[in-house]
């Protein structure tokens, strides 16, 4: 679902034109949908509202503070990974309860910045939850805690050797990832400082990975969590927090990903007994939420044709949509200005209508990994001509460089009827901006 449609041939995003877009703003520019946005965390929270889940949108996914903030007023909390990303938790203004640090190497910085609140805006209040990784880390976020007086709430990420998302890259939850501690040693730690009094352990983390597009990976990995969980309760030993971390997928072509519904009812009745019993609930979902919210806008620089392929050159590739070189991910790739029976029902990689031309959609850097498809069906189109690249709200422009010495792309989030520029195109003298200049005495000696 999402509210980038054509109409009389026209790509148009809550019905604003993408061409106006373009030519307001110029491209590469990503466009978000508000709408969109809100829709997907609706859908998600009602899903599972049985649970009355915290749910932490996951700042990496989509990590532009205008966008944490329709989530935000939404209701949604926060999943960070960095200092930077505290920052960007912090000026969306999410109480800090409602953020969770996740991580597998949090520097005594980091910490210390999420348990006093020294961001911006000067927040004293801590971040309602740091997701450990390793005893190192336990120790380290503990000896802060201490020497801080600050007690925090910890939650110990647990692998549990179930292998699950889109590509090896990002599958996080098998025994040959560097994230969280396997359930025999999760079960030692739970134990020694489940009581501790600066940072008691009570909490159990899982993110297995991500894209993950059937819910029987979340139902396998959270019942062997529970189980453990429950002998340890035997114990005495008390969890009062399960965040069952995000990875649920989208539509990057039509109908991939379950709905929220259908992960829903595989995973509620896993948890509402429990969630009865005081269990709290967290989930940190990204992709489901951005991808599909937002799309590339590009514009055509020149069609090339050579013996055995024909190219669409397009003003940004691997620097602004680094997803299909880096994971060989599908990005639906469509021109924004078509002819009505070219008009797409389905985002598709086989579309079949008439007058398709296979053809590289490629980027201008000097790479041959610069392409954001390969061997694809397109309308004829023409130099100066825009495409637009679709679900690619999540991991989009967050994972974009300067690569190639290319200005980073602007981002624009349509509210209601409302084109609003939420981060202007950098221009050339940001690029060079950190480069500490060398004095003009030290040139003259060379
Ligand atoms: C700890 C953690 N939580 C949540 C997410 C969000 O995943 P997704 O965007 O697939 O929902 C990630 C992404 O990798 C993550 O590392």
């Amino acid at each position: 679902m999402d509210h980038f449609t054509y109409i009389d041939g026209e790509l148009s995003c809550q019905g604003v034109r993408l061409s106006e877009i373009a030519q307001e703003f110029g491209t590469p520019t990503y466009v978000y949908s508000r709408s969109t946005l809100e829709e997907h965390y609706r859908r998600l929270s009602a899903a599972f509202s049985e649970l009355k889940p915290l749910i932490c949108f996951s700042v990496k996914s989509c990590p532009n503070i205008h966008v944490l903030r329709v989530l935000v007023e939404a209701g949604a909390g926060l999943d960070v990974v960095s200092l930077g990303e505290l920052q960007r938790a912090r000026l969306a203004n999410v109480p800090a309860e409602r953020i969770v640090f996740a991580g597998v190497g949090k520097s005594e910085a980091e910490v210390r910045a999420a348990l006093t609140g020294a961001g911006p805006d000067g927040n004293p209040e801590p971040i309602g939850m740091f997701n450990i990784e390793s005893e190192p880390e336990y120790e380290a976020v503990g000896m802060v805690a201490r020497a801080l007086g600050r007690p925090a709430r910890a939650a110990l990420r647990v692998n549990p050797n179930v292998k699950a998302g889109g590509h090896d890259y990002i599958a996080t939850g098998y025994d040959q990832t560097k994230f969280g501690v396997d359930l025999l040693h999760a079960r030692t730690l739970l134990r020694k400082f489940n009581k501790e009094k600066f940072l008691p352990l009570t909490g159990v983390h899982i993110h297995i990975g991500s894209s993950i597009l059937s819910p029987t990976p979340y139902v396998e990995a959270i019942t062997s969590v529970l189980a453990m969980i429950d002998e340890l309760a035997a114990e005495g030993v008390t969890i009062d927090t399960l965040d069952i971390g995000g990875g649920f997928g989208a539509d990057y072509h039509t109908g991939d990903a379950p709905t929220p519904d259908e992960y829903a009812r595989a995973i509620v009745p896993l948890l509402k007994d429990r969630v009865a019993k005081g269990l709290r609930i967290i989930i940190e979902p990204g992709r489901m939420i951005a991808a599909s919210a937002g799309v590339l806008l590009l514009r055509i620089v020149y069609v090339k044709h050579n013996a055995q392929k024909k190219f669409i050159i397009c003003d940004a590739g691997m620097n602004a949509l680094i997803r299909p070189a880096l994971y060989d991910a599908f990005h639906f790739i469509w021109p924004i200005s078509v002819s009505p029976m070219h008009e797409p029902v389905r985002r598709t990689d086989s579309p079949d209508m008439p007058g398709l031309e296979p053809c590289d959609v490629v980027g201008p850097l000097c790479e041959s990994g610069d392409f954001l498809a390969h061997d694809r069906k397109l309308p004829v189109v023409a130099r100066g001509e825009l495409l637009a690249v679709f679900t690619a709200g999540a991991y989009g422009m967050s994972m974009a460089s300067r690569y190639n010495s290319h200005p980073m792309p602007a981002e624009v989030l349509v509210d209601g009827l409302k084109p609003r520029l939420i981060r202007r195109r950098e221009n050339l003298a940001d690029l060079v901006s950190h480069e500490v200049e060398v004095p003009s005495n030290r040139r003259a000696e060379r």
